[in-house]
């Protein structure tokens, strides 16, 4: 059976720079935006990059969420709470959300090298509460930046995957894998989302100070991988 995969506010560089690259590994992709015709436009732009065969259309935010098999949540956190209120309703029970979302308090107008305190501890904390029973998240790639995203080469860096759910860290880790050159890697539990998530803000500041925007994580002395 052919999955789908919606990406929710996948007309930013991060959510379209996902859909590229997934897109180009054979996944069938919808790119959700609050316009579907914002959407309609991003899906041809990154279909027209990678040519005839890429599997990807646009719909609203609410079309994908109650469509697709597997859901990344690709919004500033600013707006995430209010976006998982409007979706609360229309998630299929199965459904397995990717949060990649970072609470930096530039999502306020702060500064991009902070972090916003969550009250759940971590953005994907807050996601998992606004989430129905039967709906599963992951917390991932909240360290690999857009603009490695949309280029062509292989990306350089590890992807922590935290989660409480053995099927949505299997399928995040899975994709985050589809991504040349990225190696997936067990967080454990959810929780830890908020230490991953604060290493967004120091991989900004890091950038900033080296004057790139490549800096990624990689972690040594696990066993290589057969
Ligand atoms: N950029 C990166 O390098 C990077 C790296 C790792 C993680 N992330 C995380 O990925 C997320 C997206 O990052 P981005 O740079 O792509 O962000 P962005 O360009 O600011 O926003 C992405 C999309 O979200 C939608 N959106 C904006 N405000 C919204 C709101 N209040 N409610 C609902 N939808 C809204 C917009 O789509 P429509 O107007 O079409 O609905 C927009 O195109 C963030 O949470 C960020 O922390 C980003």
């Amino acid at each position: 059976m052919t999955r789908k995969i919606g990406i929710l506010g996948g007309t930013g560089p991060e959510g379209s720079g996902l859909a590229y690259r997934w897109a180009r590994a054979g996944e069938e992709i919808v790119i959700g935006s609050r316009d579907p015709a914002r959407a309609a436009e991003t899906a041809a732009q990154v279909r027209a990059r990678i040519g005839g065969s890429a599997k990807m259309e646009g719909a609203d935010n609410v079309t994908t969420a109650s469509q697709c098999d597997v859901v990344v949540l690709t919004v500033p956190f600013s707006g995430c709470a209010a976006l998982l209120k409007q979706l609360k309703s229309v998630w299929k029970p199965g459904t397995v959300v990717i949060d990649t979302t970072v609470p930096l308090a530039a999502s306020v107008g702060g500064s991009p090298t902070r972090m916003l305190g969550v009250w759940q501890g971590s953005a994907a904390e807050q996601t998992r509460e606004l989430l129905p029973a039967g709906v599963s998240v992951a917390a991932a790639l909240q360290n690999l930046g857009a603009e490695l995203l949309a280029k062509d080469e292989p990306v350089d860096c590890d992807i922590l995957v935290c989660s409480d759910d053995e099927k949505a860290t299997q399928i995040a880790s899975e994709l985050a894998e589809k991504i040349p050159g990225a190696r997936a890697i067990n967080g454990g539990k959810l929780e830890n989302a908020r230490i991953v998530e604060s290493l967004t803000a120091l991989l900004i500041g890091i950038n900033m100070r080296h004057k790139v925007h490549s800096a990624g994580i990689r972690f040594t002395g696990l066993p290589a991988r057969k």
